[in-house]
């Protein structure tokens, strides 16, 4: 089957467009293809010499293997696939899920040939509550797949406890281990532990690779193999691009332009980067979007250890849902934003509009098109508006919402977040501002050992009854 490339379409950010204070000139953009070939030169090194380990995911043949094997003795008897894990350890699986399996899946037993999905990643009381009684009496049909590279993440670690007494409860030892699959750390960690003394299946976050980073491995191939989705062709999608964004030409690298735009809007002014997909299948791979640039670029220091406070802030907006929310503000507000638009050709499915009535003959120009048609409009007719207000637009065009395309997406994604984080010069896979808040949950909940940081967290969570009305 032949699959069709993404595409990348910059006109709409250049100053002919939108305009010189808000646009890029043709001169900036190749200073900036002249600045961006070294770095990815570097980072081509830096992959070869496997300090990028995200890098090889789409290679990894094993991995799918692996998947499909263990996929082999859980789905048989599996009406349910309940994955417990928060951030980087579910971003990916809901968003594989949303893209790639249709609207209805959970609902529709008619047709659902996989399992249902639930991805758990909150800790929200009567959100919990309710789903454990829904499940309770599907325990028999239901496999749970708990998802922590650190083993300690105190929001998965405690619906995993739950779940786990329940198992020993309901169905005893033999029943944890047939309804329970552990992805985590291959070596370290409390859930490895836990794992091991337990008896459980794992499977593995691979070393070095994040959780923001890891959607292309066990992290999300499982519970996306186990749903009906086409693993291979997310991972050969993956493999194109990843043939596309080892170019040193920026003109022939989706990967390349992506990050030097945004790198030029972030320092001319626009430091929020909309993404806003016209489909409802792409819409949370914003939201896996957000967090990936979030927890990779924004760094108070730079790689020389000064202090840059820096990151583009990323944002999600549906179209067209949140034109009748957001764009007031996007083209009337502060001109701070750069638009990326996800653009979808084929939508496949795609219902016609009925006959409007002879008595509303204002509804005539919608009868008997197609959906498609109005919705291909409605993006138009956004990104023109936000054109004619001096807002900058990229596009990112789908051919088709396949596997195989957002298997590219994804990958396309990673790595443009490897080459502008280049461009800052920062690093990309830590993210130590989010230890502290994970540390003073530790201390707030009596974790042994935290009990000086409690002594001065305590005095922030007290309200002070003389500031409150
Ligand atoms: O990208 C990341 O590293 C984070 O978002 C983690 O995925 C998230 O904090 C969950 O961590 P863990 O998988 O260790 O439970």
């Amino acid at each position: 089957m032949l699959h069709k490339p993404l595409k990348i379409y910059y006109k709409n950010v250049m100053s002919d467009v939108v305009g010189p204070e808000h646009g890029i000139s043709s001169e900036q953009l190749n200073q900036l293809a002249d600045k961006t070939s070294p770095l990815i030169q570097q980072l081509n090194q830096e992959r070869k010499a496997g300090k990028v380990p995200y890098r090889n995911l789409p290679f990894d043949t094993e991995n799918a293997e692996y998947v499909k094997e263990l996929t082999a003795e859980f789905k048989p008897d599996c009406e349910n696939l309940v994955v417990l894990g928060i951030g980087g350890s579910a971003l990916g699986n809901i968003a594989l899920q949303t893209a790639l399996n249709p609207f209805m899946h959970n609902l529709d037993d008619k047709n659902r040939l996989s399992p249902r999905l639930f991805v758990l990643d909150n800790i929200d009381p009567p959100q919990f509550a309710s789903f454990l009684n829904w499940i309770e009496d599907s325990l028999e049909t239901t496999v749970f797949n708990v998802i922590s590279k650190s083993g300690r993440t105190a929001e998965t670690a405690s619906q995993f406890l739950i779940i786990r007494k329940i198992l020993i409860d309901k169905l005893g030892n033999d029943g944890l281990k047939k309804h329970l699959v552990a992805t985590t750390d291959p070596e370290n960690g409390t859930l490895r532990k836990i794992a091991e003394q337990d008896g459980l299946r794992c499977l593995e976050v691979p070393s070095g690779v994040g959780g923001r980073f890891s959607v292309l491995s066990h992290v999300g191939l499982f519970s996306a193999y186990m749903c009906g989705i086409d693993i291979d062709a997310l991972l050969a999608g993956a493999r194109d691009m990843d043939s596309r964004v080892i170019s040193k030409d920026l003109y022939n690298n989706p990967a390349a332009i992506l990050a030097a735009v945004n790198y030029h809007f972030y320092n001319h002014g626009k430091r929020i980067s909309v993404m806003m997909p016209y489909s409802y299948a792409l819409k949370d791979l914003a939201d896996w979007y957000r967090q990936l640039w979030a927890e990779s670029l924004g760094k108070e220091n730079d790689l020389k250890g000064s202090k840059v406070d820096i990151g583009p802030t990323p944002l999600k907006a549906l179209g067209t849902t949140d034109q009748h929310s957001q764009v007031q503000l996007y083209r009337e507000g502060p001109n701070d934003k750069l638009f990326t638009f996800l653009q979808v050709n084929n939508f496949g499915n795609d219902p016609d509009i009925g006959p409007a009535p002879k008595y509303a003959p204002q509804l005539e120009y919608l009868d008997g098109k197609k959906m498609s048609t109005l919705f291909t409009s409605e993006k138009k007719a956004t990104e023109y508006a936000l054109l004619q207000s001096s807002r900058p637009c990229m596009n990112i065009i789908f051919d088709s919402v396949e596997a195989h395309s957002v298997g590219q997406f994804i990958y396309l994604y990673e790595v443009t977040t490897s080459i502008i984080a280049a461009l800052f010069g920062i690093n990309a896979y830590d993210q130590p501002a989010v230890e502290l808040g994970k540390e003073a949950t530790f201390a707030l909940m009596g974790h042994k050992g935290y009990e000086q940081l409690a002594d001065k967290v305590r005095p922030y969570s007290i309200i002070d009854d003389g500031f409150v009305v």
